[in-house]
């Protein structure tokens, strides 16, 4: 891929590029925009650093790729800015989002395709990284056999498993978003197949036995976390990451208790996931 704009540099073959040349916080011109995408269809997951930015600044970042979407759980935004995810962590924290390898909110019924976190406070000391794993290669890689098992296959994604039970937290009205997504799904831009399974959202395989439904899961969890799928992320003040999650799973590192980290989230809303069994759309 050429870039005219931008600079991209890998930090791993798998997934992940920091790019460079570019300040978010300005309107970004059509070209730039394209490099930009272009850059995050290629690696799944582009990084900014030292970027200064406000939460309408990063909202219209974000309304660059498509709508805003609004967290099912209302109570960890704020509420002048309902588009803004607060991601917060400190000595009174009992748990913190992202600690499971996830898909973002994949128990929607249109699930966000990126999400773009801006992180403003980091612990001292280090740590609070944030892992990404590439789930074309998860696919890619699993034999063809268990490719034929996996087409076709059908996972429940429900939100009271991670916001109801870990996090405890009440619904809005009607409960916690459930629904049914193909577990290899095809990219609705690149064509390419991916893995559509998490350990956060993902209940139950449908039509499978509870036994044989918890042994593929977890065969696929584990297969999904190989290392030579992942990049990892050493955050500083002002970094901002943007990810696919139709393509990538994250987990966020909490290593760093009681120290605090927070950050704020700008998620895009997607579309609902869909399996074609030919290669490219
Ligand atoms: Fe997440």
């Amino acid at each position: 891929m050429g870039y005219q704009t931008i600079e991209v540099r890998k930090l791993t073959p798998a997934i992940g590029a920091e790019i460079f040349g570019v300040d978010l916080a300005r309107p970004l011109g059509n070209q730039v925009f394209q490099e930009i995408h272009d850059a995050l269809m290629d690696n799944l997951v582009i990084f900014f650093r030292d970027q200064e930015l406000t939460h309408d600044q990063h909202k219209a970042f974000g309304r660059r790729f498509g709508e805003l979407h609004i967290h099912p759980t209302s109570i960890r935004t704020e509420s002048e800015h309902p588009e803004i995810l607060v991601i917060k962590a400190d000595e009174h924290s009992k748990f913190v989002a992202g600690e499971e390898w996830h898909s973002d909110v994949s128990c929607d019924p249109e699930p966000p395709m990126g999400s773009i976190l801006y992180m403003k406070q980091l612990p001292p000391e280090g740590g609070g990284n944030t892992l990404f794993a590439n789930m074309y290669r998860a696919y890619d890689t699993l034999s063809a056999p268990i490719q034929r098992l996996c087409e076709g296959l059908i996972a429940v994604h429900d939100g009271a498993q991670v916001y109801g039970g870990r996090f405890g937290q009440k619904p809005k009205e009607g409960g916690f978003p459930r629904n049914e997504h193909p577990v290899v799904r095809t990219h609705p831009v690149t064509g390419r197949k991916a893995l559509y399974v998490n350990r956060n959202f993902t209940t139950h395989i449908v039509g499978l036995r509870k036994s044989e439904s918890d042994a593929l899961l977890e065969m696929l969890y584990r297969h999904s976390e190989t290392p030579e799928f992942q990049c990892r992320f050493a955050w500083q003040p002002n970094s901002v990451a943007f990810w696919d999650n139709r393509a990538a799973m994250h987990h966020a590192m909490w290593d760093y208790f009681p120290h605090k980290r927070l950050g704020y989230r700008v998620t895009v809303k997607g579309d609902k996931p869909f399996y074609r069994a030919q290669g490219r759309i």
